[in-house]
Parts: C-alpha cells; structure tokens; sequence
C-alpha cells in the first residue's frame, strides 16, 4: 500500500518532497519504487518506526506531514506470532506520534483498518462504531487508533485516523487471499480457502485508496476519523470463482482447508463521511481484479521469488504441509 501511494502521490504533487522510512521486513520490496528511486524528490530512508532515533533521522529534517502505511498487517502470521505485531503496529505508532509532537507535523495521518471494529452480521460500521477486534493483528492496530486519538485529545495534535476495507491491487506480497490466489493458480497450485468461503469481504482496488488518502490529507479535519469502503461486497467464495474464471481454471482448484481461529465473518463499513469530502471509488470491483490478474501474469519475476524459502516454512506452519 505505501509504495502504490509513494508513487501516486509523487505524480499528483511532483513537487512534494517525499521520505521513505521503511524497515523492509519480508513485506517490504524496494523494487516496487524503481521507478521513482532516481526522482530528486523521493528519497529512501532503511529504518524501524519503533526506534526513536530512526524516527528522529527522519523526522527531526523538517517534515511537515507523517503518514504511517508502515505496520505488519497479515491477520495469519499475527495468530502465529504476534509480539511484532505488537512492537510495530502499537509501539511504531507510539513513537511516531512522539516525533509528531516534538517536532511539530502539520499532519499526522493513521492508516488503519476496519477490523479494528471487528465484525458484523447486517448493517455497517460508522466512525464511532466501537473497537472490538478479534485477532493479534486488530488489536494491535485498536491500539495505535487509541492512541492517535489519545494524542489528538490531550496534546491537540493534528490526527486523522482511517479504516480502509480490503485493500488489493499490484504489488502485494503473495500472501493475502487475492495475490495468493492469483499466483497459485499460475504456479498450476490448487487455491486454498478457509472453512467454507462464506465470509464477506468488501473490496478496494489500491488506486481508489490512495486517491482517497490524498483527499483525506487536503480536505479532512484534524481528530476526525474516516472509514474507506466502496460497497463492494463478496464471499470468499465469490472473489475465489470470479479469479479462477478470470484465469480460466475449474472449480476443481479450490481446496477447502481448515479455517482461521477467531475468523471475522463479515466486515463492512458506512463511508458515507469520506464520501462528502468529494471522493467516491472509480475502479469497480471486477476491473481492479483484472488488473490485478494481469499484473500478477506479467510480473512473474517479482513475485516468484517471495514464494520460495521463508514463505514456504510458513506455509508449512500453516496448512502442516
Ligand atoms: O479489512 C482490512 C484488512 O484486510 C487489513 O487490515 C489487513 O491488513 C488485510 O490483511 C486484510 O485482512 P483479511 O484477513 O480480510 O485479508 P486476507 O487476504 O488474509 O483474507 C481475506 C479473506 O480470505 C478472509 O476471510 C480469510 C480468507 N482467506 C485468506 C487467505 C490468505 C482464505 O480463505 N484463504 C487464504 O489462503
């Protein structure tokens, strides 16, 4: 998501200044901003958001704006192992909106998730609808927003907190449904869906979000919170047929395999708020997929290599194979 948005952003405002604070932990790949790496007004920092001193390198050079894509995010490896999910996500958060204090930032903006809400049978999560997640990985991410919003309170800090639906599209480490799917079935591997794929899911092609978090940054009030959804709704089931029609693959592909503890059966979000702000999704469900499919196709060599060595270990962990 940070590298889609370095790069939308840089061609929205290219005469932004734009620093790059990135641990690149096996998520992290500076081959998703080649193309931006020799532009005058980009420049690559390696270090932790958790480390002050990092932080302060960055930070303390007069940056007027932090906007904090860096988390781990994969709701899976938390069930695993979840202290670094706890060290970046609550304590990464913690020490950037540290910085944010000591050195005065025009805007601080949280990038977060709607499973911090946990999950809904009917209806729709607002901005106030309360935190109750469910696993390692949304409570940490409970915990930043509680804190951004702590910060906001008492030391009237310039906050904005937003929880974003499923993000998809280029450029997303092959472990999430979409870009799992996608390269298991060009590997000629069998797709592997949780219990039985009726879990909902609604979706936003990454394009739509970082349209969405420009506009947050021009027009959205600070201690406000925003939710940015599309209403682009599926099963699992749904999402899994439409790519291995997409692909043309047979329903023989799909292997139902044991589902995730504590898994959230529906998330779905009310973003009527952003949406008065002048933002609306403009790539549809089905054309983001597409995009994502050919991109996955014609990029086999970026992601071929992630799907070897530490992540085949994990996967073992995961399915025991
Ligand atoms: O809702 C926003 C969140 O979406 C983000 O905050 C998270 O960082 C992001 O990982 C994502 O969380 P999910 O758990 O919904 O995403 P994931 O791609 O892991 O799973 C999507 C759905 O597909 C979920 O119901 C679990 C299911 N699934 C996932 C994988 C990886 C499968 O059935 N099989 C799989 O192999």
């Amino acid at each position: 998501m940070g590298s889609n948005f370095i790069r939308y952003i840089l061609k929205k405002h290219p005469d932004w200044q734009v620093v790059n604070l990135d641990k690149l932990t096996y998520a992290g790949n500076l081959e998703n901003l080649k193309e931006v790496s020799r532009n005058k007004n980009y420049q690559f920092v390696k270090g932790d958001i958790a480390e002050a001193e990092d932080v302060a390198k960055v930070i303390g050079e007069g940056v007027d704006k932090i906007i904090n894509y860096a988390a781990e995010t994969h709701v899976d490896r938390s069930i695993m192992a979840p202290d670094a999910f706890i060290k970046t996500d609550i304590f990464g958060t913690y020490t950037l909106l540290e910085a944010a204090k000591k050195y005065n930032v025009a805007q601080y903006i949280q990038i977060s998730t709607d499973e911090v809400f946990g999950s809904i049978k009917k209806g729709f999560f607002d901005e106030s609808s309360p935190f109750r997640p469910n696993s390692p990985y949304s409570a940490s991410k409970a915990g930043a927003d509680l804190l951004c919003r702590a910060y906001f309170k008492t030391y009237n800090l310039p906050i904005i907190v937003t929880h974003a639906c499923n993000v998809f599209g280029l450029n997303q480490y092959p472990e999430k449904l979409i870009p799992l799917f996608i390269t298991n079935l060009l590997e000629g591997k069998k797709v592997p869906v949780y219990g039985e794929g009726q879990q909902t899911r609604e979706w936003i092609f990454t394009e739509d979000h970082c349209r969405a978090i420009a506009m947050i940054m021009e027009k959205g009030q600070s201690g406000e919170v925003y939710n940015i959804g599309t209403g682009f709704e599926k099963t699992n089931l749904e999402t899994t047929k439409f790519i291995l029609r997409e692909m043309g693959s047979g329903e023989e592909m799909i292997e139902y395999v044991k589902d995730r503890p504590a898994h959230d059966e529906r998330y779905a979000i009310n973003s009527q708020k952003l949406r008065g702000l002048g933002w609306q999704p403009s790539v549809s469900w089905e054309e983001g997929l597409r995009r994502t499919i050919s991109w996955y196709k014609e990029n086999r060599n970026w992601w071929q290599p992630l799907k070897s060595g530490a992540y085949l270990e994990y996967y073992k962990k995961q399915y025991g194979k």
